[in-house]
This record gives structure tokens, C-alpha cells and sequence, in this order.
């Protein structure tokens, strides 16, 4: 059983953070949401060969479609499978946006229960590969069908269900209901893995141990964070977890941005790093400034000097 699991997040999750992830302990990836629709049509395009990179470093990594019509979606599945690239394949009926639940995808997927269970078994039947399925509570308040929708997935074959905590109306606020995933593991025999605000390995591994979930998923918790996986492994193991110190971070930051320019053009190498950097540096005294003035560089000899001149200033003020 893969315990612990970095979230599928699109424009933050690429095959280079993953790869970060799986070096600190991540046991499972996915990659970021995939259109089955555009990659049934465009199966060449650029923005959908990249979203399917598989990085070398990566144990088990989980290709996740979305759609909305159950034969696209099974096609899809079945061209993912003949790349040779995944372990599984994820279908999303999670995702709130509304471009996408509003058109019937994603969470859209949740109202109704009919195609979403045709959509799973469709998929089961056409892969060889096991067919997973991302959720969330329900559509709002009044439509909490995870549990009947976990049950429908068992029938048709699934084989595992991940389940975020809050309901599409939700999008990202209040908590995640922990207590409701609970409930969902206590109704289906297929592993259930639990998803939604775990930002500290020690509340990962409490939640485990409490049985809320047989694995866990983190998403925002492992932004500019990829030593909690490592810290998971260590509290899992009855280890205590080391600190992670300012000259690791530096170095993080580094290997990342060296990693990033290697697999993309420059622009776009420079312009997806500020917002990790920006997450790495959180919570660091001058974080805020020092964000500002990168957010404005061009050239990343520049940016990875600047750093380098703001850990050494934390490094002489500590
Ligand atoms: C920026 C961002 C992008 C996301 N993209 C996806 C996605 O492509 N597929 C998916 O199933 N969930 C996606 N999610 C949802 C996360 O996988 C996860 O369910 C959610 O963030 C809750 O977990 P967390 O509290 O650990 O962040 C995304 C979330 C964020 C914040």
C-alpha cells in the first residue's frame, strides 16, 4: 500500500516537482488533470505531451483524465495504457472550477451518478491498468453522495477512491471533513484515501493511525514542501523528523530552478519558479520583499544570485 501520496494539482504538480516529491518519500504520483477530450483529438499537442511526462524518478505515477462522456474517457484510458507510462489511470470527479464541473466534468460528475458509474465501468472494462477515482463529498450540502458514489465505484470495479473532504460548493473553504471520509472507508471494502487540509506530517500520520484512512494525499501542504514527505517516512518509521535547515532550502530552491530551465524555456522556467519560490521562502523573515523584487526579474543568473544573497543574510541573522 502507497501510504503517502502527493495531490494532483495542475500548474503546480509537473514532472520536476514530482520528481522532488518521490526523492523526499513520495510513494505515488499523478500527473495534473488531463482533458480526455483534447487528448482523444489532439493526442500530439504540446500542452498535453508535457502534462504526460513521466520523470525517471517516479515509482508509481497515476495518469488522471478528465471528461465527461464515458467512451471518451474509456479511449483515453486505453491510449494511456498503450504508452507504457502508468501504473494506473485516475479518473477526476473532484475538480470545482466552473468551466469545468458546470459542463458536467469533474465534480459536475457527481450529479449524476448514471454517467459517472458508466464512465468507471467503461474505463474498468477498457484498460488492463487498475482505474482509480478522485471525489469529493458531494455537489453541496444537500447532495452528499460520496458514500453511495464510493459504493457504485466498488461495483464498477474500481479499485481505489480518493476522497478531498469538502463538497464542490465548498471550492477550498471551511475544513476538510475528515469524519465524512471516515464514514466512506467504513462503507466500501476497496481502500479509501483521504484527502484535505493535511499541512504537517504529524497530522498525517495521526490520521492513519486513527483509521480515518487507509493512505493519504497531500496537496497544498507539499507546496514549497516536499520534506513532508520525508518527514512522514521518518514519524512512520518512530523516527524523529529533522528540521529542515536553511542551507537545505537554499539548495531546494536551486536544484529545483536548475531542473526547471533544463526541461523548459527559460521564460517559462523563470515565471513558474516565482510562485514555488515564493512558496519555499513562506514564512521566512523579508519573504515578502524578497518575492516583490524576484517577481520582477527576467534572467534566473539574476533571480539564483538574489537568492543566494537572501539565505546568506537569514543564515548571518540566525
Ligand atoms: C492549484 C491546484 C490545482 C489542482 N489541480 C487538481 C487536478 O488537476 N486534479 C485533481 O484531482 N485535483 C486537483 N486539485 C485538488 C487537490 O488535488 C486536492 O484535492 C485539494 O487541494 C485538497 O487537498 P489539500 O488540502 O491537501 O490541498 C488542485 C488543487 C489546487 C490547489
Amino acid at each position: 500500500m502507497n501510504r503517502f501520496r502527493l495531490a494532483p494539482m495542475c500548474g503546480v504538480t509537473d514532472h520536476i516537482y514530482r520528481g522532488i516529491c518521490v526523492r523526499m518519500g513520495c510513494e505515488q504520483t499523478y500527473t495534473e488533470m488531463i482533458s480526455a477530450m483534447g487528448y482523444c483529438c489532439a493526442p500530439n499537442q504540446r500542452a498535453t505531451q508535457e502534462l504526460m511526462i513521466r520523470n525517471p524518478l517516479e515509482k508509481r505515477l497515476i495518469v488522471q483524465l478528465f471528461g465527461k462522456d464515458p467512451a471518451i474517457v474509456a479511449e483515453a484510458a486505453r491510449r494511456m495504457e498503450d504508452t507504457g507510462r502508468y501504473d494506473g489511470i485516475d479518473l477526476n470527479m473532484g475538480c470545482p472550477a466552473h468551466k469545468v464541473a458546470s459542463s458536467g466534468e469533474g465534480a459536475g460528475l457527481m450529479l449524476h451518478p448514471d454517467i459517472a458509474f458508466r464512465m468507471m465501468r467503461e474505463t474498468v472494462e477498457a484498460v488492463s491498468l487498475p482505474v482509480t477515482v478522485k471525489m469529493r463529498l458531494g455537489w453541496d450540502d444537500r447532495h452528499l453522495n460520496a458514500p453511495e458514489m464510493a459504493q457504485m465505484a466498488q461495483e464498477a470495479g474500481i479499485r481505489e477512491i480518493a476522497v478531498h473532504g469538502r463538497t464542490r460548493a465548498q471550492q477550498y473553504a471551511g475544513a476538510a471533513d475528515w469524519e465524512a471520509i471516515r464514514e466512506i472507508r467504513n462503507r466500501v471494502s476497496i481502500p479509501v484515501i483521504g484527502n484535505g487540509d493535511l499541512f504537517t506530517a504529524e497530522d498525517g500520520i495521526r490520521k492513519l493511525a486513527e483509521g480515518y484512512a487507509d493512505g493519504i494525499m497531500i496537496g497544498r501542504g507539499a507546496m514549497g514542501n516536499p520534506w513532508i514527505f520525508r518527514e512522514l517516512q521518518q514519524l512512520a518509521a518512530g523516527r524523529e523528523k529533522t528540521e529542515v535547515t536553511l542551507d537545505e532550502r537554499e539548495d531546494m530552491i536551486r536544484t529545483h530552478y536548475e531542473a526547471m530551465l533544463e526541461a523548459k524555456p527559460d521564460f517559462v522556467a523563470v515565471r513558474e519558479m516565482r510562485k514555488h519560490i515564493s512558496w519555499y521562502i513562506h514564512g521566512l523573515r523579508g519573504a515578502a520583499q524578497i518575492r516583490n523584487r524576484i517577481n520582477r526579474m527576467t534572467e534566473p543568473e539574476e533571480v539564483l544570485t538574489a537568492m543566494h544573497r537572501y539565505f546568506e543574510e537569514l543564515r548571518q541573522a540566525a
